[in-house]
Formats: structure tokens, sequence, C-alpha cells
């Protein structure tokens, strides 16, 4: 009897601007200490993207990175997903500009968004393509400047963000490898907690909506805390049934770098101990729809991935958004 084809990663990229902002650096523009933005968020630095660098800018960065850790060249790639809440403009997609920038033209391109669920969402969707044999080789990138959507007055959520991009190709893999689940979720009344009103039909960009910084990020930080805190341990435990694996069986817990005090409460809640949880938002703050690729690339890099080890990457978003995926690493 043949293997089931799944889909696999066979390679990792990241585009991370050089730049580097530290909570000491913030101490010198807004109300606000370096002790309070580690005890309360864990991070103590990002990178922000020069002003002429836009996001299919990282994102291609990343796209050409991941390509060539899996050996494959742009023209063999079939479709490209790019999970952005930040895109170049409003259209055409990101998705087209990377592809153009990278010399994919084979490829079927569109954008993703939902926030910093994007790249789960995105991951999911791209391996059932790969699964039913409608697409051999897809990247899937998480990319967003967040840098420009911030209101920098706002101490409560600028210190939060950093810039960037972390793309990975996916193939047709053999059992036992690829992804081996997924689950996704929304809770489209949430959608106050979390938002940029401004810049769309509903309130177009208007001088006086910029005056108000209505165009920047507004968030209600307590309640999200609390939604994260509960998603992030619920949907992992779903992924991890829907696959038929035990907490004790995952090598690597990968999850959405918002705030190290959310991803301790999903460890605590699956059980796991920290060592078998990555974490670098220390270093780039929250990077939404980037986080976790290049969170997968620095724990692949470090030795931290190996063929065989089972993870599980975990999302929550705005909208409000959630998303698991359970791999088995293929290479
Ligand atoms: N420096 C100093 N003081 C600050 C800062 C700051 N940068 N920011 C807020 N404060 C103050 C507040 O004004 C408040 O003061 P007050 O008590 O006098 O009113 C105090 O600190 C406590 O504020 P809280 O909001 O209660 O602090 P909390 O412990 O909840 O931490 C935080 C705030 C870090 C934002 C937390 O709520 C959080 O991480 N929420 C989740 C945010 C998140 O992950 N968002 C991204 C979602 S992903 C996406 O889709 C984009």
């Amino acid at each position: 009897m043949r293997s089931k084809v799944r889909a696999g990663i066979v390679g990792v990229g990241v585009g991370i601007p050089d730049k580097v902002l530290t909570n000491h650096d913030l101490e010198r523009r807004i109300d606000t200490t370096d002790e309070w933005i580690v005890t309360r968020t864990g991070i103590r630095e990002r990178r922000i993207a020069p002003p002429s660098v836009a996001t299919s800018d990282l994102a291609a960065q990343a796209a050409r990175h991941a390509l060539q850790s899996a050996g494959k060249h742009a023209e063999e790639v079939d479709l490209i997903v790019v999970a952005t809440a930040t895109p170049d403009m409003p259209w055409p997609a990101t998705a087209c500009l990377v592809q153009a920038k990278i010399g994919a033209a084979r490829a079927a391109a569109f954008d993703l968004n939902a926030v910093c669920s994007g790249f789960v969402y995105a991951l999911w969707i791209a391996a059932q393509a790969v699964e039913t044999g409608a697409y051999r080789c897809v990247l899937v990138i998480g990319a967003d400047i967040l840098s420009r959507q911030v209101n920098w007055d706002d101490r409560a959520t600028c210190v939060l963000f950093g810039d960037g991009a972390g793309a990975v190709v996916l193939t047709p893999v053999e059992e036992p490898y690829g992804v081996l689940s997924g689950v996704m979720g929304a809770d489209g009344t949430g959608a106050p907690l979390l938002h940029v009103p401004a810049g769309g039909t509903r309130e177009p960009l208007s001088p006086e909506a910029i005056a108000r910084k209505r165009h920047t990020v507004h968030m209600r930080g307590r309640e999200v805390f609390k939604f994260a805190v509960t998603i992030m341990g619920e949907v992992s435990v779903q992924a991890l049934e829907k696959a038929g694996i035990s907490p004790e069986q995952v090598n690597l817990f990968i999850p959405h770098q918002a705030n190290i005090r959310i991803i301790q409460a999903a460890a605590e809640r699956l059980n796991l101990p920290m060592e078998r949880v990555f974490v670098n938002v220390d270093r780039y703050g929250n990077t939404s729809a980037a986080s976790i690729p290049i969170a997968i690339y620095e724990a692949w890099a470090q030795g931290r991935l190996k063929k065989g080890d089972v993870a599980v990457v975990v999302g929550f978003g705005a909208g409000l958004t959630w998303g698991a995926c359970v791999l088995r690493w293929a290479y």
C-alpha cells in the first residue's frame, strides 16, 4: 500500500531588518521603562524596517532564503500565499509583488489576512492544497511591518510590535512526515478588541482620521491578553487530539511571540517545560504574521528541530482569530 502524501516544510528563511530598537531607545521617546516592558511582555528589543522597505521586500527576502534552503528554483513555485495585515498597498496583493520580485512566473499568488494568526491559517490552507495534489511547491510567507501602523505616542501598544518576514516551502512528503493536523477559528464579535479603525471602506483615510490616529492600532490589551491565554492552550490541545499525538510527544512548541506571559500560560496548559518551548519575543517583539515562521527558522537553524521531531505551531490575533498546526519535521 502506498503511504499517504502529506505537505511538509522542506525549506525555511527569513527577511529581518537590521535596525534594532531597544527598550532603552523607547525610554527616550515615550513615558516607559525597560523594566516595565520586560516584566509585562518579555520584550527587550525589536527590529524596525527603514522607510524605503515595504512588506513585499521583507517577504521576497524571506522567500528567496527559504527557496535556497529547500534547493528549489523560483520557477518551480506554483502558489504563493502571503499572510499579512500590513500589505504594501490596498491592492494588488503583496503576494503578486513578491511573485514578480522573485521571478516565480508560474505561481498563483494571493494574500491572506488573519493578522497574527495569518501564518498558521496560511500553512493549514496551503497544506491541504498540497495534500490534494493541486499544488506541488508552495511558498507560505508571513510578513508584517507593524511599525508603520502603530501609534508611536501610545505606550500601551507601540512597545509591543516589530517588523519582519519568514517563509517556508511546502512540498509533498511521505508519511510519517509533514503537517499532521490543523485547527483554525474566529470570533468576529471580538473585532473591536484589536483593530485599525480607519483606512478601509468603513472609515476611509481622511485628514481628520489621521489627526485622530484612527489609522493606527487600537487595542484593549487586558481583554486580548485574557483571550490569548485561554485560546493558545485550547487550540493546541485540539490540534494535538486531531493528530492523535499527546503533549508529552511534542519536541518543540512554537507559539506566536506576543508576550512571554501568554507563552508561559500556554505551555503550562499543555504541561510542557519551558525547555521545549521556543522563545524569541525578547529579540523581535510581536512581528504579527511573521512571528511563527521566524521562530521556525531560528529553531531549525539552532538545531532544535530535527527530522522526525513533532512541533506544534500556534497563534492568535485580531479578528479575533486563532489557529494551530501539528507537524512532524520533514528534513
Ligand atoms: N510603559 C509603562 N507603563 C505602561 C506601558 C508602558 N509601555 N503601557 C501601559 N502602561 C501602564 C498603563 O497605563 C497602566 O497604568 P495605570 O494602571 O496607571 O492605568 C499600567 O501600565 C497597567 O496597564 P495594563 O494594560 O493593565 O497592563 P497589563 O499587565 O495588562 O500589560 C499588555 C499590558 C502588555 C499590553 C498586555 O495586556 C498584553 O500583552 N496584552 C495582549 C496584547 C497582544 O498580545 N496583542 C497582540 C495580539 S496579536 C495581533 O493580532 C496584532
